[in-house]
């Protein structure tokens, strides 16, 4: 077999779509080769490379200023910590707004350079053309409704989308006209659970919720939340932390600080020594001058000592 073969193990794009109404799917985001390992080791099905990389790893206070060039790096990291898991690219702010050949090119950029399956982008009927012209161009998409942390100063604050009885229903026409443009999935962000139980029921493309409630196709939690590895702030009630990896962590370099400086760190196992016997030859070694003694070939200094992998 090639092995420019895909992996049988990868999901696909036709088996998260079959995965409609069956099996719950499981999204995770992660921003990089070790982020991506860790989830596609627990057997999540999808990897969202999230434009919430400028929160949560670029220190941003919202995902608007993060870069088609950014995305594309930590895409890449992203993916090559896979096997199993779909990764799908998030389009950053105005990678895809200001013409469809732009729109194009920006989402090829996710499959060519990063080896992304799939893309994602926010929005609703205002991007149904570019949401097709994307899938006629062969890149699955997945779409974004809700609250769309891009446009949040239009929304007004991270809020709850939905609410009144007339706002749910532009959120159903909205998510119909995205699977008629053929996105394969479809996001729901911080939407009443009523509202995201029609879209659901109305859809034959699977929902992934996040502050959807319980009956989406799917769930989708940002890393860093899920973990517990982000220090302070707000955590929203939609948050779920399995972990408190960042105290942990905090913990961890503490005990390295201590144990540094008070002699524990490195003890005799961290530590390398000289092959027997030349530890005794290193006075007489030091008593003489190699400048000159290796200029003149009677002195040749050895290879140092491989110290393994770090
Ligand atoms: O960028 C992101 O993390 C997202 C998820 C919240 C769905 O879009």
């Amino acid at each position: 077999m090639s092995s420019h073969a895909p992996s049988s193990k990868r999901q696909t794009v036709p088996g998260v779509r079959k995965r409609k109404g069956g099996k719950r799917l499981t999204m995770v985001t992660a921003y990089g080769y070790d982020h991506a390992r860790l989830v596609d080791a627990a057997g999540v099905d999808l990897i969202l490379v999230g434009d919430s990389v400028a929160n949560v790893c670029l220190g941003h206070d919202s995902t608007v200023p993060v870069t088609m060039d950014q995305m594309i790096h930590h895409a890449a990291a992203a993916r090559r910590g896979t096997e199993r898991a779909l990764v799908v690219g998030d389009m950053p702010f105005l990678s895809y707004t200001v013409s469809v050949p732009d729109a194009i090119r920006n989402a090829g950029r996710f499959l060519k350079e990063a080896s992304c399956d799939a893309v994602k982008l926010e929005g609703g009927k205002e991007v149904e053309e570019t949401v097709a012209a994307i899938v006629r161009a062969g890149i699955p998409v997945m779409g974004h409704l809700g609250l769309t942390p891009q446009t949040v100063s239009m929304l007004g604050g991270y809020r709850v989308q939905g609410r009144s009885a007339l706002q749910a229903r532009s959120i159903v026409d909205a998510a119909l006209a995205l699977e008629e443009a053929g996105a394969f999935a479809l996001v729901l962000e911080c939407v009443p659970l009523d509202v995201a139980r029609e879209v659901t029921d109305r859809l034959e493309i699977p929902t992934i919720g996040i502050g959807a409630g319980p009956h989406c196709d799917g769930q989708v939690l940002v890393f860093h939340d899920l973990l517990g590895l982000g220090r302070g702030g707000h955590t929203p009630r939609f948050v779920k932390r399995y972990a408190e990896l960042g105290d942990l962590a905090v913990r961890a370099l503490e005990a390295f600080v201590a144990e540094v400086q008070g002699g524990g760190f490195p003890g005799p196992e961290h530590t390398f020594h000289m092959t027997e016997g030349e530890e005794e030859k290193l006075p007489g070694a030091l008593s003489v001058s190699t400048r000159g003694a290796v200029a003149d070939g009677l002195v040749t200094l050895s290879p140092d000592e491989d110290p393994g992998p770090a």
